[in-house]
């Protein structure tokens, strides 16, 4: 039994239904003869190519297709009277008028004749054609604005470098014979130096996250941790910090990005807690189905819940330099690196006064880094 038959029996043998099915699909469907011509064919030809059902009859098929694309049609028709099917072959067509459009076919064999089924893609082939673009556009654009980020911080480390050490001399030089309020003046501009270093550092931390791509490996969380511990020692001692660090497990990251993530996230908790009161920091990690979520938590200042999602944007600070030190690049340093591992890192807390606790969720095997977030959220 052939399919016709088949489709017959399940429709009571009424060949009516299947004829009207045919004359209303908006796909071109035929049955075409190895001799040239369509020996049967929908009413989609006529409306899609603007050719009578009469002119259609009589006009050899491989003139309704584009030149260009007759020779390889040639070879797919070859294809289905060796008895293979085809699918999704895309050629053009010419319309009545001499327009053009884009047909992708299915074809399978027959006795007499082949079966076709064409449908019209022009637009979806000019959407994936469009999309294929602006991907590159963005690639490239992304591309340059992350050299110039690196190009820009790094030439600017050297005249920083002579300001401040010009600054030095003439401080040790002749500090001595100015009055109070030029040396007032020699250390705001040593003061701003300092700062700009601190810019400068962080801006090229920045783009070296976002240049380069995690080599991903074991890491043993806890030695990790005792090295950025080790490394805020100074910081740690001054504010006079309690830091508690839980047991933790070995996860798969790029180590020196880890690092500094905890960095800053250890650096704030630190930092971020009212003058007079001693802050406690936890560091805590959980295993999640398909990964970790590693936590740093305080009891200090805490974050209105209005921006816990915005201090993750470049240079978003809630305070002044003179509250808190800093360059307001650390998070968005942290979402880089957590997403560049294809996870992500948000904060909780109750708001003003009620500590915070920022969550870094790193999965364990890789996914595709998502599209890099605007920094201006
Ligand atoms: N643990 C924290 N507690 C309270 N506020 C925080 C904490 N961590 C970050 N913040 C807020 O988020 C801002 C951005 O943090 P970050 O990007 O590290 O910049 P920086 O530390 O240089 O100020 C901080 O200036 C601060 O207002
Ligand atoms: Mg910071």
């Amino acid at each position: 039994m052939d399919t016709a038959q088949a489709a017959e029996a399940v429709v009571g043998g009424d060949a009516g239904h299947l004829a009207r099915l045919f004359a209303m699909s908006p796909d071109l469907l035929a049955a075409a003869g190895f001799d040239g011509l369509l020996k049967l064919f929908n009413d989609a030809w006529e409306t899609q190519l603007g050719f009578s059902r009469e002119e259609l009859a009589v006009k050899p098929y491989l003139e309704l297709v584009h030149p260009e694309d007759r020779d390889e049609t040639r070879v797919q028709i070859g294809r289905l009277a060796q008895g293979e099917t085809i699918a999704e072959y895309v050629c053009r067509l010419v319309r009545k008028d001499g327009t053009v459009v884009h047909m992708a076919w299915s074809g399978g064999p027959g006795d007499e004749a082949f079966y076709i089924v064409g449908r019209d893609v022009t637009d979806r082939l000019a959407m994936e054609h469009e999309l294929e673009q602006r991907a590159e556009r963005l690639l490239t654009t992304n591309g340059e604005l992350q050299d110039f980020a690196y190009t820009a911080s790094h030439d600017l480390s050297e005249p920083l470098r002579m300001v401040a050490s010009f600054l030095g001399l003439l401080e040790r030089r002749s500090g001595g014979a100015l009055d109070e309020r030029s040396r007032e003046y020699l250390r705001q501009a040593s003061d701003g130096a300092v700062r700009m270093r601190a810019l400068i550092d962080d801006l090229l931390q920045y783009s070296r996250v976002a240049n380069e791509e995690p080599r991903r490996e074991q890491v043993d969380l806890r030695g990790l941790v005792d090295g950025v511990l080790a490394f805020l020692a100074p910081a740690i001692q001054e504010q006079g910090a309690v830091v508690t660090v839980e047991d933790l497990p070995t996860l798969e990251a790029e180590p020196t990005q880890l690092a500094q993530l905890l960095q800053n996230l250890i650096g704030n908790a630190v930092k971020f807690h009212p003058p007079e009161q001693v802050p406690h920091v936890r560091v805590s990690a959980r295993r999640t189905i398909g990964g970790c979520v590693v936590t740093v938590s305080d009891d200090g200042i805490g974050i209105p819940i209005a921006d816990q999602e915005r201090i993750f944007a470049m240079f978003t600070r809630l305070h002044g330099r003179d509250e808190y030190a800093g360059t307001g690049i650390g998070l968005a340093i942290c979402r880089r690196i957590a997403e560049r591992h294809g996870g992500r890192i948000y904060v909780e807390s109750d708001g003003e006064g009620q500590g915070s606790a920022f969550h870094t969720l790193l999965p364990d095997t890789p996914t595709a880094p998502g599209t890099p977030r605007g920094d201006a959220r």
